[in-house]
């Protein structure tokens, strides 16, 4: 291998660009040519590809978003579309990829494999923290502080009003930010897409708990089936007209800022096993971190997150509350 390439793709998340960096100082390390690839597999397809060095990543560590930019490409589903892509990598004799993203970009990178010669590795960058073979994925620590932080601030004045707030949170398939930040926030309770019966149980617990507590809050995974925090709220009024009961999305402020420590650490490791593990001919493989140690696992089994709900952390949410 003598030429890398690397790009995000997917929801953008914070971590991303300390990744890019990881990869492209790693790289020269090793001495090989590396590539940035804009705006995810739109770029390939288009042949948006420029050459990177030690500077095009200076100063970015702690930036959120990504350098590179990202996209949710239509072209690249197409057979056609991936042809295109493989035929722009091969005119700059690019023979390693990087990918950064979540499922989507994990399944368009195992069809690539398929496809086409080129060996791909993938590092886990969402918000969601929704992949198999990685206990935290790049940017989950810092989406779900931003929350715990808005969720304090939205305690103020639930405490000082005597209110009830339904507050939602980033999710579509996962309940995992809102299940951190609710033990993290001390929530009354947490509705997520895991579980379908959460409602009820809130109900219950509104109906049966502790009398003596001034302010509530409930979080709400936005993937949630049994609606959105305005559906909850309008259950809850309807039980219980005395609460005075608000809503509060906090929608993309989760997906943006300045990466925690922890989101840095874990992207410059990863980063740089992504292009050894390059080095190594390896392909088709998430890395990620399980239980402090580097850990591979093909695309295809990544992306089958069914249920990384760490057993007992719900529990928790019901004995602290
Ligand atoms: O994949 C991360 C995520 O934050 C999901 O939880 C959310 O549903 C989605 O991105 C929203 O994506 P977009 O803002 O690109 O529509």
């Amino acid at each position: 291998i003598k030429n890398i390439a690397v790009f995000t793709s997917g929801g953008d998340s914070p971590g991303m660009n300390a990744a890019i960096r990881a990869v492209v100082r790693t790289g020269l390390y090793y001495q090989l040519n590396v590539f940035g690839i804009q705006r995810g597999y739109d770029g390939m397809v288009n042949g948006d590809i420029f050459p990177m060095d030690a500077k095009s990543v200076a100063n970015i560590i702690q930036r959120g978003g990504t350098i590179l930019k990202t996209a949710r490409s239509q072209e690249f589903r197409t057979t056609e579309g991936r042809k295109k892509a493989y035929e722009q990598i091969k005119k700059f004799n690019i023979d390693g990829l990087v990918a950064i993203g979540g499922d989507g970009t994990f399944t368009g990178a195992a069809k690539f494999i398929e496809e086409h010669d080129i060996p791909v590795m993938g590092l886990p960058g969402t918000i969601d923290n929704d992949l198999a073979g990685t206990d935290f994925t790049i940017g989950y620590d810092t989406a779900i502080n931003t929350v715990i932080n808005a969720v304090d601030k939205i305690r103020d004045t639930a405490e000082s009003h005597d209110r009830l707030f339904i507050i939602e949170v980033m999710g579509r398939d996962s309940g995992l930010i809102a299940l951190r930040s609710g033990i993290g926030t001390g929530a009354e309770a947490i509705l997520i897409p895991e579980s379908s019966t959460d409602s009820k149980a809130l109900l219950e617990k509104l109906a049966h708990g502790r009398k003596d507590k001034s302010s509530k809050i409930v979080l709400v995974a936005e993937g949630d089936e049994e609606g959105g925090a305005f559906a909850i709220a309008e259950l809850v009024k309807e039980k219980f007209p005395n609460y005075d009961t608000r809503v509060s999305v906090l929608g993309h402020i989760q997906r943006g800022g300045s990466p925690t420590c922890m989101d840095r650490v874990l992207a410059s490791r990863l980063g740089v096993a992504a292009v050894e593990a390059l080095l190594d001919n390896r392909r088709g493989e998430m890395i990620g971190l399980i239980n402090g140690d580097i850990a591979f696992t093909p695309f295809s089994k990544a992306i089958k997150h069914i249920d990384s709900l760490t057993p007992g952390l719900l529990k928790i949410v019901n004995i602290l509350s």
